[in-house]
Protein backbone atom coordinates (compact mmCIF):
# COMPACT_ATOMS: atom_id res chain seq x y z
CA UNK A 1 0.00 0.00 0.00
CA UNK A 2 1.56 3.43 -1.13
CA UNK A 3 1.91 6.18 1.61
CA UNK A 4 -0.89 8.76 2.15
CA UNK A 5 0.40 12.43 3.19
CA UNK A 6 -2.19 14.80 3.24
CA UNK A 7 -2.57 18.71 3.98
CA UNK A 8 -4.58 21.91 2.73
CA UNK A 9 -1.95 22.31 0.34
CA UNK A 10 0.17 20.70 -1.90
CA UNK A 11 3.04 23.09 -3.43
CA UNK A 12 5.23 21.29 -5.87
CA UNK A 13 8.37 23.51 -6.39
CA UNK A 14 10.69 24.93 -3.87
CA UNK A 15 12.31 27.64 -5.23
CA UNK A 16 10.69 31.53 -5.41
CA UNK A 17 7.26 30.80 -7.25
CA UNK A 18 6.66 27.97 -4.65
CA UNK A 19 8.20 29.49 -1.50
CA UNK A 20 6.17 32.55 -2.09
CA UNK A 21 3.05 30.69 -2.31
CA UNK A 22 4.02 28.68 0.53
CA UNK A 23 4.95 31.60 2.81
CA UNK A 24 2.09 33.52 1.91
CA UNK A 25 -0.41 30.20 2.93
CA UNK A 26 1.12 29.72 5.81
CA UNK A 27 0.77 33.14 7.12
CA UNK A 28 -3.08 32.52 6.47
CA UNK A 29 -2.89 29.56 8.49
CA UNK A 30 -2.87 26.53 6.55
CA UNK A 31 -0.97 23.31 6.37
CA UNK A 32 1.13 23.48 3.16
CA UNK A 33 3.07 20.83 2.29
CA UNK A 34 6.50 21.83 -0.08
CA UNK A 35 8.12 19.22 -2.42
CA UNK A 36 11.86 19.71 -4.30
CA UNK A 37 12.29 16.74 -6.19
CA UNK A 38 16.30 17.03 -5.47
CA UNK A 39 17.93 19.29 -2.85
CA UNK A 40 14.99 22.20 -1.55
CA UNK A 41 17.81 25.13 -3.14
CA UNK A 42 18.57 22.86 -6.36
CA UNK A 43 16.15 24.98 -8.82
CA UNK A 44 16.61 27.56 -10.57
CA UNK A 45 16.29 30.38 -8.21
CA UNK A 46 19.41 29.91 -6.30
CA UNK A 47 21.31 30.40 -9.73
CA UNK A 48 19.85 33.90 -10.92
CA UNK A 49 22.60 36.54 -10.90
CA UNK A 50 21.84 39.47 -12.06
CA UNK A 51 18.89 40.49 -10.14
CA UNK A 52 14.75 41.17 -9.61
CA UNK A 53 13.23 44.68 -11.78
CA UNK A 54 11.38 47.00 -10.05
CA UNK A 55 10.51 50.66 -10.40
CA UNK A 56 12.72 52.02 -7.28
CA UNK A 57 14.15 54.98 -9.02
CA UNK A 58 12.78 58.72 -9.19
CA UNK A 59 13.69 59.48 -12.15
CA UNK A 60 11.98 55.50 -13.27
CA UNK A 61 8.05 55.41 -14.10
CA UNK A 62 6.04 52.41 -13.91
CA UNK A 63 5.03 53.07 -17.59
CA UNK A 64 8.53 53.01 -18.81
CA UNK A 65 8.57 49.09 -16.98
CA UNK A 66 5.50 48.62 -18.77
CA UNK A 67 6.63 49.63 -22.70
CA UNK A 68 10.31 47.85 -21.56
CA UNK A 69 8.31 44.82 -20.87
CA UNK A 70 5.87 44.60 -23.57
CA UNK A 71 9.03 45.76 -26.53
CA UNK A 72 10.77 42.75 -25.40
CA UNK A 73 7.58 41.07 -25.45
CA UNK A 74 7.07 41.78 -29.48
CA UNK A 75 3.48 42.07 -28.99
CA UNK A 76 2.19 39.20 -27.35
CA UNK A 77 2.02 40.25 -23.73
CA UNK A 78 -1.10 40.69 -21.66
CA UNK A 79 -1.11 44.76 -20.88
CA UNK A 80 -2.99 43.48 -17.65
CA UNK A 81 -0.93 40.87 -16.73
CA UNK A 82 2.14 43.46 -16.99
CA UNK A 83 0.74 46.45 -15.38
CA UNK A 84 -0.26 43.97 -12.29
CA UNK A 85 3.26 42.71 -12.28
CA UNK A 86 4.66 45.98 -12.36
CA UNK A 87 3.20 47.67 -10.05
CA UNK A 88 2.99 45.43 -7.63
CA UNK A 89 7.25 45.02 -7.71
CA UNK A 90 8.27 47.18 -5.66
CA UNK A 91 6.09 45.93 -2.14
CA UNK A 92 7.22 42.67 -3.07
CA UNK A 93 11.31 44.07 -3.30
CA UNK A 94 10.16 45.53 0.00
CA UNK A 95 9.05 41.72 1.47
CA UNK A 96 12.59 40.74 0.26
CA UNK A 97 14.34 42.93 2.30
CA UNK A 98 12.18 42.45 4.82
CA UNK A 99 13.14 38.75 5.26
CA UNK A 100 17.19 39.73 4.87
CA UNK A 101 17.57 39.63 1.67
CA UNK A 102 20.92 42.11 1.96
CA UNK A 103 20.34 43.80 -1.57
CA UNK A 104 23.26 46.13 -2.28
CA UNK A 105 23.16 49.72 -0.89
CA UNK A 106 22.79 52.45 -3.32
CA UNK A 107 26.26 54.34 -4.34
CA UNK A 108 24.54 58.22 -2.93
CA UNK A 109 21.83 59.15 -0.30
CA UNK A 110 18.82 59.61 -2.74
CA UNK A 111 19.15 55.74 -3.79
CA UNK A 112 18.00 53.31 -1.19
CA UNK A 113 19.65 49.92 -3.18
CA UNK A 114 22.01 50.02 -5.95
CA UNK A 115 20.35 49.74 -9.39
CA UNK A 116 21.96 47.48 -12.30
CA UNK A 117 21.02 47.89 -16.39
CA UNK A 118 20.17 45.20 -18.44
CA UNK A 119 19.65 44.46 -22.34
CA UNK A 120 16.26 45.92 -23.03
CA UNK A 121 15.80 48.14 -19.88
CA UNK A 122 15.48 52.17 -20.50
CA UNK A 123 16.45 52.80 -16.84
CA UNK A 124 18.52 51.25 -13.93
CA UNK A 125 15.82 49.63 -12.12
CA UNK A 126 17.42 45.99 -11.24
CA UNK A 127 18.09 45.12 -7.24
CA UNK A 128 20.67 43.29 -7.10
CA UNK A 129 22.98 40.95 -4.34
CA UNK A 130 26.04 41.51 -6.06
CA UNK A 131 25.97 38.87 -9.16
CA UNK A 132 24.25 35.88 -6.70
CA UNK A 133 20.94 37.65 -6.19
CA UNK A 134 19.18 34.13 -6.71
CA UNK A 135 20.91 32.08 -3.88
CA UNK A 136 20.28 35.38 -1.52
CA UNK A 137 16.59 34.91 -2.19
CA UNK A 138 16.63 31.48 -1.89
CA UNK A 139 17.99 31.18 1.03
CA UNK A 140 16.12 33.87 2.64
CA UNK A 141 12.57 32.46 1.11
CA UNK A 142 13.82 29.16 2.58
CA UNK A 143 14.92 30.66 6.44
CA UNK A 144 11.22 32.04 6.77
CA UNK A 145 9.55 28.52 5.49
CA UNK A 146 11.80 26.30 7.71
CA UNK A 147 10.40 28.81 10.50
CA UNK A 148 7.10 28.20 9.74
CA UNK A 149 5.10 25.96 12.59
CA UNK A 150 2.59 25.73 9.53
CA UNK A 151 4.96 24.53 6.38
CA UNK A 152 6.68 21.29 6.04
CA UNK A 153 9.18 20.18 3.48
CA UNK A 154 9.60 17.30 1.97
CA UNK A 155 12.62 17.05 -0.24
CA UNK A 156 13.30 14.03 -2.72
CA UNK A 157 10.06 13.54 -3.98
CA UNK A 158 9.50 13.43 -7.87
CA UNK A 159 5.98 14.63 -8.45
CA UNK A 160 4.56 12.17 -11.31
CA UNK A 161 1.05 13.24 -12.09
CA UNK A 162 -1.55 15.39 -10.68
CA UNK A 163 -4.45 13.43 -8.81
CA UNK A 164 -8.15 13.82 -10.31
CA UNK A 165 -11.12 12.61 -9.72
CA UNK A 166 -10.35 9.85 -11.99
CA UNK A 167 -8.02 8.38 -9.81
CA UNK A 168 -11.02 8.10 -6.90
CA UNK A 169 -11.70 5.20 -5.23
CA UNK A 170 -15.39 5.36 -5.98
CA UNK A 171 -15.62 6.63 -9.50
CA UNK A 172 -18.69 9.36 -10.74
CA UNK A 173 -19.06 10.83 -7.40
CA UNK A 174 -16.89 14.36 -7.68
CA UNK A 175 -16.83 16.93 -10.16
CA UNK A 176 -13.52 17.45 -12.78
CA UNK A 177 -10.68 18.81 -10.10
CA UNK A 178 -6.96 18.23 -8.87
CA UNK A 179 -6.73 16.42 -5.77
CA UNK A 180 -3.17 15.83 -4.97
CA UNK A 181 -0.52 13.97 -6.74
CA UNK A 182 1.66 11.27 -6.93
CA UNK A 183 5.12 11.10 -6.04
CA UNK A 184 8.31 9.25 -6.13
CA UNK A 185 10.33 9.23 -3.03
CA UNK A 186 13.83 8.64 -4.44
CA UNK A 187 15.05 7.09 -1.06
CA UNK A 188 12.72 4.72 -0.66
CA UNK A 189 11.83 3.88 -4.44
CA UNK A 190 7.96 3.92 -3.36
CA UNK A 191 5.45 6.30 -5.10
CA UNK A 192 3.14 7.98 -2.10
CA UNK A 193 -0.20 9.88 -2.63
CA UNK A 194 0.03 13.50 -1.52
CA UNK A 195 -3.49 14.55 -1.11
CA UNK A 196 -4.30 18.60 -0.73
CA UNK A 197 -7.53 20.48 -1.54
CA UNK A 198 -5.38 22.85 -3.79
CA UNK A 199 -2.14 21.99 -5.73
CA UNK A 200 0.28 24.21 -6.70
CA UNK A 201 2.98 23.89 -9.43
CA UNK A 202 5.80 25.82 -9.18
CA UNK A 203 8.19 23.50 -11.21
CA UNK A 204 10.18 25.80 -12.92
CA UNK A 205 11.17 25.86 -16.50
CA UNK A 206 12.08 23.65 -19.22
CA UNK A 207 15.22 24.43 -20.97
CA UNK A 208 16.98 21.58 -20.49
CA UNK A 209 15.29 19.80 -23.40
CA UNK A 210 18.00 21.55 -24.93
CA UNK A 211 21.60 20.11 -25.28
CA UNK A 212 23.04 23.37 -23.99
CA UNK A 213 21.40 25.57 -21.11
CA UNK A 214 21.48 27.87 -18.39
CA UNK A 215 19.70 25.85 -16.26
CA UNK A 216 20.35 22.97 -12.99
CA UNK A 217 19.68 19.50 -13.98
CA UNK A 218 16.19 19.76 -12.73
CA UNK A 219 14.49 22.38 -15.40
CA UNK A 220 12.90 19.46 -17.19
CA UNK A 221 9.68 20.61 -17.68
CA UNK A 222 7.90 18.43 -15.49
CA UNK A 223 4.94 20.56 -13.89
CA UNK A 224 3.97 21.49 -17.83
CA UNK A 225 3.46 17.77 -19.10
CA UNK A 226 1.93 16.81 -15.67
CA UNK A 227 -0.71 20.04 -16.39
CA UNK A 228 -0.82 19.32 -19.99
CA UNK A 229 -1.57 15.17 -19.26
CA UNK A 230 -4.28 16.47 -16.76
CA UNK A 231 -6.07 18.55 -19.16
CA UNK A 232 -4.70 21.49 -19.03
CA UNK A 233 -3.91 24.42 -21.88
CA UNK A 234 -0.49 24.73 -22.57
CA UNK A 235 0.93 27.95 -24.64
CA UNK A 236 3.57 30.06 -26.27
CA UNK A 237 6.14 26.70 -25.97
CA UNK A 238 8.33 28.14 -28.95
CA UNK A 239 9.05 30.73 -27.29
CA UNK A 240 12.10 29.27 -25.21
CA UNK A 241 14.75 32.29 -24.59
CA UNK A 242 18.11 31.20 -25.38
CA UNK A 243 20.94 33.52 -23.28
CA UNK A 244 23.41 34.98 -24.88
CA UNK A 245 26.36 34.46 -22.83
CA UNK A 246 27.11 31.39 -21.32
CA UNK A 247 30.46 30.35 -20.54
CA UNK A 248 32.08 28.34 -23.20
CA UNK A 249 34.08 25.75 -21.70
CA UNK A 250 35.52 21.83 -22.26
CA UNK A 251 34.13 20.98 -18.40
CA UNK A 252 31.69 23.47 -17.30
CA UNK A 253 28.89 23.38 -19.39
CA UNK A 254 25.86 25.67 -17.25
CA UNK A 255 27.54 28.37 -15.81
CA UNK A 256 26.10 32.18 -16.73
CA UNK A 257 27.78 35.28 -17.52
CA UNK A 258 25.11 37.82 -16.11
CA UNK A 259 23.22 39.89 -18.75
CA UNK A 260 24.58 42.92 -16.34
CA UNK A 261 27.93 42.57 -17.37
CA UNK A 262 27.32 43.89 -20.76
CA UNK A 263 24.82 46.37 -18.71
CA UNK A 264 27.93 47.98 -16.73
CA UNK A 265 30.01 48.00 -19.99
CA UNK A 266 30.98 44.77 -21.33
CA UNK A 267 31.32 44.57 -24.93
CA UNK A 268 31.06 41.18 -27.55
CA UNK A 269 33.60 40.42 -29.70
CA UNK A 270 35.20 38.51 -32.57
CA UNK A 271 38.65 36.57 -31.53
CA UNK A 272 39.97 39.60 -33.90
CA UNK A 273 38.99 42.17 -31.17
CA UNK A 274 35.91 43.59 -33.62
CA UNK A 275 32.79 44.74 -31.53
CA UNK A 276 29.96 43.32 -33.75
CA UNK A 277 26.77 43.96 -32.19
CA UNK A 278 26.74 47.68 -33.94
CA UNK A 279 25.97 46.38 -36.53
CA UNK A 280 23.57 43.62 -35.63
CA UNK A 281 21.44 46.14 -33.59
CA UNK A 282 21.65 50.28 -32.81
CA UNK A 283 21.22 49.05 -28.84
CA UNK A 284 24.62 47.40 -29.12
CA UNK A 285 25.40 45.07 -26.45
CA UNK A 286 21.72 46.64 -24.43
CA UNK A 287 19.47 45.09 -27.23
CA UNK A 288 17.40 42.39 -25.86
CA UNK A 289 18.64 39.23 -25.23
CA UNK A 290 16.92 37.49 -28.23
CA UNK A 291 18.58 39.92 -30.75
CA UNK A 292 21.91 39.64 -28.89
CA UNK A 293 21.61 35.85 -28.54
CA UNK A 294 20.58 35.42 -32.94
CA UNK A 295 23.48 38.15 -33.34
CA UNK A 296 26.12 36.01 -32.01
CA UNK A 297 24.73 32.50 -33.24
CA UNK A 298 24.92 34.17 -36.64
CA UNK A 299 28.44 35.32 -36.22
CA UNK A 300 29.44 32.14 -35.22
CA UNK A 301 27.83 30.65 -38.52
CA UNK A 302 29.17 33.22 -40.66
CA UNK A 303 32.92 32.40 -39.53
CA UNK A 304 32.63 28.75 -38.52
CA UNK A 305 33.30 29.75 -34.43
CA UNK A 306 32.98 27.95 -32.08
CA UNK A 307 32.31 30.99 -29.42
CA UNK A 308 32.65 34.76 -29.16
CA UNK A 309 34.09 37.14 -26.76
CA UNK A 310 32.77 39.21 -23.80
CA UNK A 311 35.43 41.58 -23.10
CA UNK A 312 35.44 43.94 -20.16
CA UNK A 313 39.01 44.13 -19.60
CA UNK A 314 38.70 47.91 -20.36
CA UNK A 315 36.81 48.45 -16.85
CA UNK A 316 38.99 48.59 -13.82
CA UNK A 317 40.18 45.58 -12.31
CA UNK A 318 38.31 46.91 -8.49
CA UNK A 319 34.95 47.37 -10.55
CA UNK A 320 35.00 43.91 -12.32
CA UNK A 321 36.16 42.44 -8.66
CA UNK A 322 33.53 44.30 -6.78
CA UNK A 323 30.11 43.94 -8.87
CA UNK A 324 30.81 40.34 -10.24
CA UNK A 325 32.73 38.54 -7.47
CA UNK A 326 31.05 35.09 -8.34
CA UNK A 327 31.86 35.11 -12.04
CA UNK A 328 35.38 36.31 -11.13
CA UNK A 329 35.94 33.66 -8.42
CA UNK A 330 34.34 31.17 -10.60
CA UNK A 331 36.54 31.78 -13.91
CA UNK A 332 39.45 32.35 -12.07
CA UNK A 333 39.29 28.31 -10.61
CA UNK A 334 38.56 27.50 -14.77
CA UNK A 335 42.14 29.07 -15.59
CA UNK A 336 40.30 32.63 -17.25
CA UNK A 337 40.52 36.38 -15.44
CA UNK A 338 38.04 38.96 -17.13
CA UNK A 339 39.67 41.47 -15.53
CA UNK A 340 43.13 40.63 -18.26
CA UNK A 341 41.24 38.52 -20.50
CA UNK A 342 37.83 38.21 -22.17
CA UNK A 343 35.62 35.67 -21.46
CA UNK A 344 34.78 32.56 -24.27
CA UNK A 345 30.61 32.95 -24.83
CA UNK A 346 28.26 31.08 -26.51
CA UNK A 347 24.06 31.32 -26.49
CA UNK A 348 22.48 28.68 -23.96
CA UNK A 349 18.89 27.89 -23.19
CA UNK A 350 18.16 29.65 -20.35
CA UNK A 351 14.04 30.05 -19.82
CA UNK A 352 10.76 28.94 -21.12
CA UNK A 353 8.28 31.92 -21.16
CA UNK A 354 5.74 29.09 -22.53
CA UNK A 355 4.04 26.65 -20.35
CA UNK A 356 0.57 26.44 -18.67
CA UNK A 357 -1.91 28.59 -19.63
CA UNK A 358 -3.24 30.70 -16.12
CA UNK A 359 -5.12 33.44 -15.45
CA UNK A 360 -4.11 36.83 -13.14
CA UNK A 361 -4.69 34.39 -9.80
CA UNK A 362 -2.64 31.40 -11.13
CA UNK A 363 -5.48 29.72 -12.55
CA UNK A 364 -5.23 26.67 -14.48
CA UNK A 365 -7.92 24.88 -16.55
CA UNK A 366 -8.62 21.88 -14.05
CA UNK A 367 -9.85 23.35 -10.85
CA UNK A 368 -7.94 23.03 -8.18
CA UNK A 369 -5.00 23.07 -10.17
CA UNK A 370 -2.69 26.73 -9.84
CA UNK A 371 0.83 27.40 -11.18
CA UNK A 372 3.20 29.90 -10.49
CA UNK A 373 6.74 30.82 -11.99
CA UNK A 374 8.56 29.83 -14.73
CA UNK A 375 6.08 27.37 -15.41
CA UNK A 376 3.47 29.01 -16.42
CA UNK A 377 2.30 31.47 -19.63
CA UNK A 378 0.77 34.40 -17.35
CA UNK A 379 1.00 36.49 -19.86
CA UNK A 380 3.97 38.82 -18.37
CA UNK A 381 6.46 37.97 -20.89
CA UNK A 382 4.71 37.61 -24.66
CA UNK A 383 7.13 36.23 -27.32
CA UNK A 384 10.23 37.26 -25.18
CA UNK A 385 11.20 37.77 -20.93
CA UNK A 386 12.56 41.10 -20.50
CA UNK A 387 15.90 40.23 -18.31
CA UNK A 388 14.86 40.14 -14.62
CA UNK A 389 11.67 39.98 -14.98
CA UNK A 390 11.25 36.29 -13.94
CA UNK A 391 11.94 36.25 -10.39
CA UNK A 392 9.63 39.04 -10.01
CA UNK A 393 7.04 37.24 -11.10
CA UNK A 394 7.75 34.82 -8.82
CA UNK A 395 7.49 36.87 -6.38
CA UNK A 396 4.38 38.45 -7.43
CA UNK A 397 2.13 35.78 -8.50
CA UNK A 398 3.51 33.41 -5.90
CA UNK A 399 0.95 36.25 -3.38
CA UNK A 400 -2.20 36.04 -5.86
CA UNK A 401 -1.90 32.56 -6.10
CA UNK A 402 -1.95 32.02 -2.47
CA UNK A 403 -5.00 34.79 -2.19
CA UNK A 404 -7.00 32.92 -4.55
CA UNK A 405 -6.22 29.62 -2.86
CA UNK A 406 -6.88 31.25 0.19
CA UNK A 407 -10.25 32.77 -0.90
CA UNK A 408 -11.75 29.44 -1.96
CA UNK A 409 -10.49 27.41 0.65
CA UNK A 410 -13.89 27.00 2.45
CA UNK A 411 -15.85 26.29 -0.56
CA UNK A 412 -13.59 23.09 -1.62
CA UNK A 413 -14.50 19.81 -0.39
CA UNK A 414 -11.52 17.55 1.12
CA UNK A 415 -10.01 15.08 -1.46
CA UNK A 416 -11.91 11.61 -1.79
CA UNK A 417 -10.60 8.35 -1.11
CA UNK A 418 -7.82 7.68 -4.29
CA UNK A 419 -6.10 4.71 -5.15
CA UNK A 420 -2.58 3.81 -4.39
CA UNK A 421 -0.17 4.14 -7.07
CA UNK A 422 0.01 0.10 -9.05
CA UNK A 423 3.20 -1.42 -9.08
CA UNK A 424 1.88 -4.91 -9.58
CA UNK A 425 2.49 -5.39 -13.40
CA UNK A 426 5.65 -3.78 -13.82
CA UNK A 427 9.26 -4.74 -12.99
CA UNK A 428 12.63 -3.22 -12.27
CA UNK A 429 14.51 -2.23 -16.06
CA UNK A 430 17.23 -4.48 -17.03
CA UNK A 431 18.13 -1.82 -19.86
CA UNK A 432 18.58 1.75 -18.50
CA UNK A 433 20.61 2.45 -21.63
CA UNK A 434 17.37 3.19 -23.00
CA UNK A 435 16.91 6.23 -20.46
CA UNK A 436 20.57 7.45 -21.56
CA UNK A 437 20.75 7.29 -25.13
CA UNK A 438 16.86 8.59 -25.55
CA UNK A 439 17.63 11.39 -23.32
CA UNK A 440 20.94 12.28 -25.23
CA UNK A 441 19.09 12.51 -28.71
CA UNK A 442 16.07 14.31 -27.95
CA UNK A 443 18.88 17.40 -26.16
CA UNK A 444 20.89 16.93 -29.26
CA UNK A 445 17.83 17.39 -31.74
CA UNK A 446 15.82 19.90 -29.84
CA UNK A 447 19.53 21.92 -30.06
CA UNK A 448 19.80 21.55 -33.96
CA UNK A 449 16.61 21.50 -35.46
CA UNK A 450 14.22 23.37 -32.47
CA UNK A 451 16.81 26.07 -31.39
CA UNK A 452 17.72 29.82 -32.13
CA UNK A 453 17.31 29.78 -35.83
CA UNK A 454 14.14 27.63 -37.29
CA UNK A 455 12.87 26.23 -40.48
CA UNK A 456 10.00 24.37 -41.87
CA UNK A 457 12.09 21.86 -42.92
CA UNK A 458 13.89 21.40 -39.44
CA UNK A 459 10.97 21.24 -37.49
CA UNK A 460 9.53 18.19 -39.22
CA UNK A 461 12.54 16.27 -38.94
CA UNK A 462 12.05 17.51 -34.93
CA UNK A 463 8.61 16.04 -34.97
CA UNK A 464 9.95 12.96 -36.96
CA UNK A 465 11.92 12.27 -33.89
CA UNK A 466 9.47 13.17 -31.34
CA UNK A 467 6.85 10.74 -33.13
CA UNK A 468 9.63 7.74 -32.67
CA UNK A 469 10.11 8.70 -29.05
CA UNK A 470 7.32 8.97 -27.65
CA UNK A 471 5.58 5.56 -27.97
CA UNK A 472 9.30 4.04 -26.95
CA UNK A 473 9.30 6.04 -24.04
CA UNK A 474 5.56 5.31 -23.27
CA UNK A 475 6.35 1.73 -23.49
CA UNK A 476 9.25 1.74 -20.96
CA UNK A 477 6.77 3.44 -18.36
CA UNK A 478 4.18 1.21 -18.93
CA UNK A 479 6.61 -1.55 -18.11
CA UNK A 480 9.17 -0.95 -15.81
CA UNK A 481 9.36 0.57 -12.31
CA UNK A 482 9.43 4.19 -12.75
CA UNK A 483 12.57 5.96 -11.79
CA UNK A 484 13.79 9.80 -11.38
CA UNK A 485 15.66 9.60 -15.21
CA UNK A 486 12.51 8.02 -16.84
CA UNK A 487 9.85 10.61 -15.36
CA UNK A 488 12.17 13.29 -16.58
CA UNK A 489 12.62 11.84 -19.87
CA UNK A 490 9.06 10.90 -20.24
CA UNK A 491 7.81 14.83 -19.54
CA UNK A 492 11.51 15.83 -21.48
CA UNK A 493 9.43 14.22 -24.71
CA UNK A 494 6.16 15.70 -24.02
CA UNK A 495 7.50 18.95 -23.71
CA UNK A 496 9.48 18.58 -26.54
CA UNK A 497 6.79 17.79 -28.85
CA UNK A 498 5.08 20.47 -27.35
CA UNK A 499 7.22 23.14 -28.43
CA UNK A 500 7.59 21.24 -31.99
CA UNK A 501 3.91 21.65 -32.07
CA UNK A 502 4.06 25.22 -31.26
CA UNK A 503 6.66 26.13 -33.52
CA UNK A 504 5.14 24.39 -36.66
CA UNK A 505 1.75 26.88 -35.83
CA UNK A 506 3.70 29.84 -35.66
CA UNK A 507 4.42 30.99 -39.27
CA UNK A 508 5.95 34.37 -38.90
CA UNK A 509 9.05 35.21 -36.60
CA UNK A 510 8.82 37.19 -33.87
CA UNK A 511 10.27 37.43 -30.13
CA UNK A 512 12.04 34.26 -29.79
CA UNK A 513 10.76 31.92 -32.90
CA UNK A 514 12.44 33.00 -35.69
CA UNK A 515 12.60 31.01 -38.79
CA UNK A 516 13.98 32.00 -41.90
CA UNK A 517 10.85 30.29 -43.71
CA UNK A 518 8.69 33.17 -42.91
CA UNK A 519 10.86 36.36 -41.48
CA UNK A 520 8.52 38.79 -41.52
CA UNK A 521 5.33 39.30 -38.81
CA UNK A 522 1.83 38.12 -39.12
CA UNK A 523 -1.06 40.85 -38.24
CA UNK A 524 -2.80 40.31 -35.47
CA UNK A 525 -0.44 38.88 -33.20
CA UNK A 526 -1.63 35.52 -31.81
CA UNK A 527 -0.53 33.37 -28.87
CA UNK A 528 -0.64 29.90 -29.93
CA UNK A 529 -2.74 27.49 -27.16
CA UNK A 530 -2.72 23.85 -27.48
CA UNK A 531 -5.77 22.05 -26.24
CA UNK A 532 -5.47 18.42 -24.64
CA UNK A 533 -6.53 15.04 -25.09
CA UNK A 534 -7.15 14.11 -21.63
CA UNK A 535 -4.48 11.08 -21.22
CA UNK A 536 -5.96 8.02 -19.91
P1 LIG B 1 12.77 27.04 -9.77
O1 LIG B 1 13.51 27.99 -8.93
O2 LIG B 1 13.48 26.45 -10.94
O3 LIG B 1 12.31 25.87 -8.82
C1 LIG B 1 11.70 24.72 -9.33
C2 LIG B 1 11.37 23.80 -8.18
O4 LIG B 1 10.50 22.77 -8.63
C3 LIG B 1 12.58 23.10 -7.58
O5 LIG B 1 12.44 23.07 -6.18
C4 LIG B 1 12.48 21.68 -8.14
O6 LIG B 1 13.04 20.70 -7.29
C5 LIG B 1 10.97 21.52 -8.17
N1 LIG B 1 10.51 20.51 -9.11
C6 LIG B 1 10.60 20.48 -10.46
N2 LIG B 1 10.04 19.36 -10.95
C7 LIG B 1 9.58 18.66 -9.89
C8 LIG B 1 8.93 17.41 -9.72
N3 LIG B 1 8.61 16.63 -10.78
N4 LIG B 1 8.64 17.00 -8.48
C9 LIG B 1 8.94 17.74 -7.38
N5 LIG B 1 9.56 18.94 -7.48
C10 LIG B 1 9.87 19.38 -8.72
N6 LIG B 1 15.58 35.60 -13.45
C11 LIG B 1 15.57 36.86 -13.00
O7 LIG B 1 14.50 37.46 -12.84
N7 LIG B 1 16.74 37.48 -12.72
C12 LIG B 1 17.95 36.90 -12.88
O8 LIG B 1 18.98 37.48 -12.60
C13 LIG B 1 17.98 35.57 -13.37
N8 LIG B 1 19.16 34.94 -13.58
C14 LIG B 1 19.14 33.62 -13.94
C15 LIG B 1 20.36 32.95 -14.04
C16 LIG B 1 20.37 31.59 -14.32
C17 LIG B 1 21.68 30.86 -14.43
C18 LIG B 1 19.15 30.91 -14.52
C19 LIG B 1 19.15 29.44 -14.82
C20 LIG B 1 17.95 31.58 -14.45
C21 LIG B 1 17.94 32.95 -14.16
N9 LIG B 1 16.74 33.65 -14.06
C22 LIG B 1 16.74 34.94 -13.63
C23 LIG B 1 15.47 32.97 -14.22
C24 LIG B 1 14.91 32.64 -12.83
O9 LIG B 1 15.96 32.26 -11.99
C25 LIG B 1 13.90 31.52 -12.91
O10 LIG B 1 12.96 31.75 -13.92
C26 LIG B 1 13.14 31.43 -11.57
O11 LIG B 1 14.06 31.30 -10.52
C27 LIG B 1 12.19 30.25 -11.59
O12 LIG B 1 11.71 30.09 -10.29
P2 LIG B 1 10.63 28.99 -10.01
O13 LIG B 1 10.32 29.07 -8.57
O14 LIG B 1 9.54 29.09 -11.00
O15 LIG B 1 11.39 27.61 -10.33
C1 LIG C 1 21.33 37.45 -16.14
O1 LIG C 1 21.80 37.73 -15.03
O2 LIG C 1 21.84 37.73 -17.21
C2 LIG C 1 20.06 36.70 -16.17
C3 LIG C 1 18.98 37.64 -15.94
C4 LIG C 1 17.69 36.97 -16.26
O3 LIG C 1 17.66 35.85 -16.76
O4 LIG C 1 16.67 37.62 -16.02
Amino acid sequence: MSERIEADVVVVGSGAAGLTAALNLAAAGRQVLVLSKADISAGSTSWAQGGIAAVLDEGDTFESHIEDTMVAGAGLNDRRTVEYVVENAAPAIERLAALGVPFNPGETVSERWHLTREGGHSARRIVHVDDATGWAVQKALEKAALASPNIRFLAGQVAIDIITERHAVQQGFSARRAMGLYALDRESEHVRRLLARAVVLATGGASRVYRFSTNPDGSTGDGIAMAWRAGCRVSNMEFNQFHPTCLYHSQVKNFLITEAVRGEGGILRLPDGTAFMKSHDPRAELAPRDVVARAIDAEMKRLGLPHVLLDMTHLEASFIEQHFPTIVKRLRELGIDPVTQPIPVVPAAHYSCGGVLVDINGRTDLPGLYAVGEVTQSGLHGANRLASNSLLECLVFGASVADSILGSFEATPPPDEVRPWDESRVTSSDEEVVVTHNWDELRRFMWDYVGIVRTDRRLERAGHRVALLRPEIADYYGNFRVTPDLLELRNLVEVADLIVRSAQARKESRGLHYTTDYPGLADPPRDTILYPGLAG
